[in-house]
């Protein structure tokens, strides 16, 4: 008889931003006078840069002709964006990475979901905590995080490394050796990071212990400060236990066209098996390559013009940061991020938890944000704004915070 993947009834919930899209409707329902301001997901809201645009049109005309028409594109990448990719975010920082170690995606969401194919049933993984949903959901659904306890709202075979204010949102070496460790930096929620030489013992530690590190870099083009590293790569030993996952979403505004990559060195084995054969094993079986318009784009982001077009962008996100920030200190909250990271991680007000400071924000500001507590139990106490809104929408959010 057929069986549903029982897995996935263990899952508590929907997934945390459909939850708040469904709330955020619900409500806006019942105020259909009320205008809102989404500092919620983070989704861009600013147009695509002109290099951009340009070189989506001229990929469009191509393929409106026979001789220049693109059929299925090579699953793992074209070669022109392959090479651009090696050049501009690895060569240029130091990292020998080449273009064949890089496997084009259709964005990192699926890539660091995805990523777990590689892993036995019973590897066990440690995530940050708060952590983005989808590294925990996914190997969930994979049957691999045990049982959930919905009192501490933690699975009995995860190993959860608590970032709060006070470790100074720096994952520590857990008690218990991971066979996977992810780690994404600039984090996602907090918006915190950690310094290149933090990086390194996190890659010493991995290679004495035969671990992997999972290293989401989606939000490397916020980094602001010298002493951070924009790849794990930057780091000595890092290709025989890394492997790296970036975005297009963040940097270059493609969160509606998607496009991503994952870097898996051709150094990176286990048990004498490469890691980088068994990725491009499952790209080759079960994607079929981003689309050539959407690769040439991504190609114009290593342009010099697109270069300087999406450094505006970073800055535009980047002013909000801070605006947010000193809104919400000039209110008297306390808050982190928003310095390398396009997110601000404040602590919610004594007695309100994530999700009663949720509801406050949405009735009395009628601003959306995330609540910390939906990116694990140490998320409990504290809430997620994004930068990502307009410039425009953003002051006025906090005008309104401030007179709440
Ligand atoms: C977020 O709000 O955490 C991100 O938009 C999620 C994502 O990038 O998928």
């Amino acid at each position: 008889m057929f069986q549903v993947n029982d897995n996935f009834q263990k899952l508590p919930g929907s997934y945390l931003f459909s939850t708040i899209a469904k709330k955020v409707s619900a409500y806006q329902q019942e105020n259909p006078d009320k205008n809102l301001i989404r500092l919620g997901i983070g989704d861009v809201t600013q147009p695509l840069a002109p290099a951009i645009i340009k070189a989506l049109h001229a990929a469009v005309d191509e393929m409106g002709a026979a001789e220049t028409f693109h059929g299925y594109a090579p699953d793992l990448g074209y070669e022109f964006l392959r090479s651009a990719i090696a050049k501009n975010d690895y060569e240029s920082r130091g990292c020998d990475i080449s273009a064949d170690e890089i496997f084009v995606s259709d964005g990192a969401k699926c890539d660091s979901s995805n990523i777990q194919e590689l892993f036995s049933a019973d590897c066990k993984i440690a995530v940050c905590d708060p952590v983005y949903p989808v590294y925990v959901d996914s190997n969930v659904m994979a049957g691999r995080t045990g049982v959930y306890d919905a009192k501490t709202e933690m699975w009995s075979n995860v190993i959860y490394m608590p970032c709060t204010m006070e470790n100074g949102f720096v994952p520590e070496f857990p008690k218990e050796t991971p066979d996977v460790i992810y780690l994404c930096l600039p984090n996602n929620p907090t918006g915190t990071t950690i310094t290149k030489s933090q990086l390194q013992e996190w890659v010493d530690y991995a290679n004495k212990n035969g671990a992997i590190i999972i290293y989401d870099a989606a939000y490397e083009a916020y980094i602001s400060e010298d002493d951070v590293a924009h790849s794990i790569y930057e780091c000595e030993g890092a290709k025989t236990c890394a492997i790296e996952i970036r975005s297009f979403s963040k940097n270059a505004g493609f969160t509606g066209v998607r496009l991503g990559f994952t870097v898996v060195p051709k150094d990176l084995k286990r048990q004498d098996v490469s890691l980088h054969g068994m990725w491009a094993r499952r790209h080759g079986t079960k994607f079929n390559g981003a689309p050539y318009i959407i690769q040439r784009a991504g190609e114009a982001v290593y342009s010099e013009e697109g270069k300087a077009q999406l450094k505006e962008q970073v800055a535009y996100y980047m002013k909000n940061a801070s605006v947010i920030k000193s809104g919400l200190q000039e209110a008297g909250y306390t808050v982190f991020g928003g310095v390398n990271a396009p997110y601000i991680w404040l602590k919610t007000p004594d007695q309100m938890n994530s999700w009663e400071f949720f509801d406050y924000l949405l009735a009395n500001a009628n601003v959306v944000g995330t609540p910390g507590s939906g990116f694990g139990p140490s998320g409990e106490g504290y809430f997620r704004l994004t930068a990502f809104g307009s410039y425009e929408n953003t002051v006025a959010a906090l005008e309104r915070i401030k007179k709440m």
